[in-house]
């Protein structure tokens, strides 16, 4: 079937038809070899081989799900300004084109999902779901009790009120280590509760997401979600 190159990657789960558009105006699309930097092209949906930044994408591809341990150092967006390594530099034998569900910071680390199933990015990083994530956090000071009480409570970043959160000391010593749970996902949210009751984040590892654990997961590695998971983050 002929279809328009745009419409063909909104269906393939690329990105929406706009920013299709976008996609193909910057050259990043390949048509049987040859890079098609302008819009209107139609290709063949059942033969012609579609690639983008050099991953091919095909319509009704198989859904992949995969769990990373992100390192610190790495972006967590698809292409960078500045040329840094990004987590798709670890997933780089997966011949499927998958996105990470959401961000974590450059110098965080942990458990970060990649997929090409776009519904599901879409329902795991829509704010109205709120899903729980569980970092741990190593700070330069021990927070008395009434920095615990107003981190749960809520607290103001970036002009509005944080939602309650959890936080617990979970170790003492030089840095001491928080566990802090958390159902939003606004910028350098955790960096900015902890620095709102005068700690500051030396480290900072997310471990669960929902029920969903990093578990024994290396820094580097990754691996695919059970189908158990699967049906789990699905159901979230
Ligand atoms: N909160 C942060 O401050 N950084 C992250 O990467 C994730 C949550």
């Amino acid at each position: 079937m002929l279809i328009r190159l745009h419409k063909y990657l909104a269906e393939a789960q690329v990105a929406s038809r706009r920013k299709a558009e976008e996609i193909i105006l910057q050259g990043r699309v390949k048509v049987n070899g040859k890079t098609i930097a302008e819009l209107g092209t139609r290709v063949e949906s059942d033969s012609d081989v579609v690639t983008v930044d050099g991953k091919r994408v095909q319509i009704c591809e198989k859904m992949i799900y995969i769990m990373l341990n992100k390192p610190e150092g790495c972006v967590t967006t698809v292409k960078d300004q500045f040329d840094r390594k990004s987590v798709l530099d670890y997933v780089s034998d997966v011949k499927e084109r998958v996105y990470p569900v959401g961000r974590l910071d450059y110098d965080t680390s942990g458990l970060l999902i990649l997929t090409n199933d776009g519904d599901l990015t879409y329902k795991l990083t829509h704010p109205k779901h709120n899903i729980e994530k569980t970092y741990i956090a190593d700070v330069d000071r021990e927070p008395d009790s009434s920095d615990m009480e107003r981190f749960k409570n809520g607290l103001i970043i970036d002009g509005r009120k944080t939602a309650p959160a959890e936080i617990e000391v979970i170790k003492k010593g030089r840095l001491t280590s928080l566990k802090i749970k958390i159902h939003e996902g606004r910028n350098r949210q955790v960096r900015k509760m902890c620095s709102a009751i005068n700690c500051n984040v030396v480290r900072l590892k997310r471990i669960a997401e929902g029920n969903l654990e990093l578990g024994r997961l290396e820094k580097g590695k990754y691996r695919y979600l059970t189908a158990e998971e699967i049906v789990y983050i699905k159901g979230l």
